[in-house]
């Protein structure tokens, strides 16, 4: 490493994942003995235990990135050694981008080849585009071509990402077809084309909520294997995963540790599931569900404000009034309707539960 780069990376506001972990990813690498697939920095194995933590033999501990489900990660990594692509599927806060991004970090050792799936998606995007300048000073050649991602992934024999694959135009996502089932992207104002080399492959994502904004064509269906990235399965894991989130946000933000599973993360964690379930936790009071997905995405962030508040106007500790605003925010959306059902579940549910009182509070006051 550079001086220069060793400067950028300690300056960043956020590190790629391969740069993050580069000490563990080299570690695995290192102490990797079984079957790797061309071109992939590390066996399928050793990617799963990148994204699922573990210890090496020599002490090394990976800490786990995804929790969830070992067997979707498993399918994950596999389909990504085969000549399909990768859809991760599931509802906003799942996880999605996270995981592309740490599977190809291990794969591949680059998370950077990234198109972001939108309405306005172009086809160069996607394809390759020209410089201008040089396309008109001296024609079509390939120093005037600007590739996409996924025109360098495929040549480098890398993962490419795209985000948001359902929201990219119909006739913008046909152009993958070729790509996915020729492995091959043609350049027709060059008489070429640039062929995948081993190593290649797609990892997209797609929103469950998105669905029907531009279903994907059956024929690029066929290219995926889709895994579905499930919510948390209970309470204690999704609070395991906001926990440890927090903190490694947080130490990145220079604030205090939070203990795992602190009061505050559980009571967020609660509440963010029992709007997202439509009933209590204890399954005796139904309550109504607000228009927003309060997803595990937002209860994270929602504890890093409420940290960050602490620190630079409290007295360090994390209390119901620092995180009370948060919530709000997060559960309505909607002013009118979710005020309603906000104020419902804050007066009918919160009131009387025990050990509750300072957070019931803090949420009143928070909703006048
Ligand atoms: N099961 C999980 N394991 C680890 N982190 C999770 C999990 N679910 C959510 N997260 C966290 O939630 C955040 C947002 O996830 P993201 O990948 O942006 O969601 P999506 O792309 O599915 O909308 C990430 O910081 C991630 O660490
Ligand atoms: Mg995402």
């Amino acid at each position: 490493m550079t001086t220069e780069t060793t400067t950028r990376s300690s300056e960043v506001l956020r590190l790629h994942a391969e740069d993050a972990f580069a000490a563990e990813l080299a570690a695995l690498a290192a102490q990797d003995d079984r079957p790797r697939p061309e071109r992939w920095r590390m066996s399928p194995w050793a990617v799963a235990t990148y994204l699922l933590g573990g210890e090496l033999p020599d002490g090394t501990v990976i800490t786990p990135k995804y929790i969830g489900p070992r067997r979707i990660v498993e399918v994950a990594v596999t389909t990504l050694a085969t000549d399909r692509a990768l859809l991760l599927l599931g509802v906003p806060g799942t996880a999605k981008t996270w995981v592309s991004e740490h599977l190809a970090a291990a794969v591949s050792g680059d998370s950077t080849l990234l198109v972001q799936g939108t309405a306005g998606t172009p086809e160069e995007a996607v394809r390759y585009g020209w410089n201008y300048a040089q396309l008109l000073a001296a024609g079509p050649s390939r120093d005037a071509l600007v590739p996409s991602p996924l025109m360098r992934a495929m040549a480098d024999g890398k993962i490419a990402r795209i985000e948001e694959l359902t929201r990219i135009p119909a006739d913008v996502q046909d152009s993958l077809i070729t790509i996915l089932s020729e492995k091959t992207l043609p350049v027709p104002e060059l008489g070429d084309e640039t062929q995948a080399v081993r190593g290649f492959n797609v990892i997209a994502t797609a929103n469950d909520r998105d669905r029907g904004v531009n279903e994907l064509s059956s024929a690029l269906r066929r290219r995926f294997n889709t895994v579905v990235l499930p919510l948390p399965a209970s309470l204690d894991e999704e609070v395991d995963i906001v926990s440890r989130r927090v903190n490694q946000l947080g130490r990145s933000l220079d604030l205090p540790e939070l203990p795992a599973g602190a009061d505050e993360i559980r009571r967020v964690v609660t509440v963010f599931r029992e709007l997202r379930s439509g009933i209590t936790d204890d399954g005796r009071t139904k309550v109504k569900t607000p228009s927003g997905t309060l997803s595990t995405a937002e209860a994270i962030s929602v504890l890093t404000n409420g940290l960050a508040l602490a620190t630079h106007f409290g007295d360090g500790m994390l209390r119901a009034a620092d995180v009370a605003a948060g919530i709000v925010g997060a559960v309505v959306r909607d002013p009118a309707a979710d005020r309603t059902v906000w104020h419902e579940y804050v007066e009918g549910v919160l009131r009387e539960r025990d050990g509750w009182k300072d957070f019931y509070r803090a949420a009143r006051e928070h909703t006048r």
